[in-house]
């Protein structure tokens, strides 16, 4: 009889035995940049498509080829493919599916780099890009046309949490044939698993919470194996270059082994959290998928199975009000980035988003007293303490 084996499992033993490797109970680093072939015909074979084998660690190596066999399962897709970064990912992944004269619908809000790629690099090269809010599947619906090749966003997003209900949406984009890609940094595949709603390509920033130690920049995706086949050889191989050291394949490998349980305590953390900013006196408003105030609170149950740990949260001072909270954190780091065991904490206004106008800022949905947190793996108590002792005024009377 065979069983399926839980998540955690398969983050733990899938595609890997150790009595293959010399008993080795953690997978070897493969190091190495070139593979040897036992004969010349053996390499012609190899190169021609008709054996399984490695070539050369621009296309393949056996350390990513590991790490890829378990976002794949744990995904639920497929095949993976690991890449040097998030942005490798989302641009092996673009370059690969669209030819000039094509169009891209995107969410309107999207990861910055994410949006300055469109810009600066597909719109260029003569794709069109169109912007959607796809917090209503109504505008998809209305966007939607035979040139849409590509439907292309992130749930949770930044800068507000706003999620996109993944099923609506991958229903609409294949009514026209397009292809829909998540980018499924927020949640992971503990939380989400796109491809279950019916995404075809889902990628990673896989910096976040797959590796969860914030040691390592690295990208994932996963799709059939025949879309992984063909980002492999023209998005990641000849277009970007952008392949995984095989160092920091073993470092996302690791991250994987305990992503359940630190995302499930991240998790109960930020909904502590949420519930303490929700009640403090100097917080205007708090975007956070767990709370019933949060607008698609019914969506989140739909297609999350715990509300992540982001929090985005105004507080009522504005951008002066904001900075100086900023300044009188003590443990929480103040840093761009999320996932990592370390709470961090980001003020666009001050930081990322300095250098906008204030009504730029207000265009991309960011207001002066915005503020974005990632709940670490710290007692919760003293993340909470470090948030009372720096907002402007105290959730508690002393008496
Ligand atoms: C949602 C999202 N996607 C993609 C990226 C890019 O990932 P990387 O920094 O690993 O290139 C980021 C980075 O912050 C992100 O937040």
């Amino acid at each position: 009889m065979t069983r399926s084996t839980g998540f955690a499992t398969r983050a733990i033993h899938h595609a890997y035995d150790p009595l293959e490797n010399d008993g080795a109970l953690t997978p070897p680093l493969h190091l190495t940049s070139t593979f040897t072939f036992e004969t010349a015909e053996i390499g012609g074979e190899l190169f021609a498509g008709e054996r399984a084998g490695h070539i050369y660690s621009r296309i393949s190596n056996p350390t990513c080829d590991l790490l890829e066999q378990r976002i794949a399962v744990l995904e639920g897709a497929e095949a993976g493919l690991a890449l040097s970064s998030g942005m490798g990912a989302i641009t092996a992944v673009l370059w690969t599916l669209l030819s000039p004269g094509d169009e891209v619908i995107v969410d309107k809000t999207l990861y910055g780099c994410t949006f300055a790629f469109m810009r600066h690099g597909l719109a260029k090269w003569g794709v069109k890009i169109t912007h959607v809010d796809m917090t209503d599947p109504e505008n998809l619906h209305a966007a939607v046309s035979d040139k849409t090749r590509v439907v292309y966003f992130e749930t949770p997003a930044n800068p507000n949490m706003r999620l996109v209900d993944i099923a609506a949406s991958a229903e609409i984009a294949h009514s026209v044939g397009a292809t829909v890609v998540v980018d499924n940094t927020y949640a992971s595949p503990y939380l989400t698993r796109p491809i279950e709603h019916g995404a075809d390509i889902v990628l990673h920033s896989a910096t976040k919470y797959l590796g969860g130690h914030g040691d390592v920049v690295a990208g994932l995706v996963v799709g059939t194996a025949e879309q992984i086949a063909e980002i492999r050889l023209v998005g990641m191989k000849d277009m970007t270059g952008a392949v995984m050291a095989p160092f920091n394949a073993m470092l996302i490998l690791r991250g994987l082994k305990t992503l359940n349980l630190r995302l499930d305590r991240h998790c109960a953390s930020a909904k502590v959290v949420a519930d303490f900013l929700e009640a403090h006196p100097a917080v205007d408003a708090v975007y956070f998928p767990g709370l019933m105030s949060f607008a698609q609170h019914d969506v989140a149950q739909r297609q999350m199975s715990q509300p992540g740990a982001m929090i985005a949260f105004e507080i009522k001072s504005g951008l002066s009000g904001g900075i100086e909270f900023m300044n009188r954190l003590n443990m929480i780091q103040r840093a761009v980035s999320l996932g990592d065991a370390e709470t961090l904490i980001q003020h666009p206004a001050s930081m990322t988003h300095s250098t906008y106008t204030p009504e730029e800022r207000a265009e991309h949905g960011i207001s002066d007293g915005l503020i974005r947190l990632s709940v670490g793996l710290e007692d919760v108590e003293d993340i909470l303490a470090d948030l009372e002792q720096a907002l402007p005024y105290p959730a508690r009377s002393a008496a």
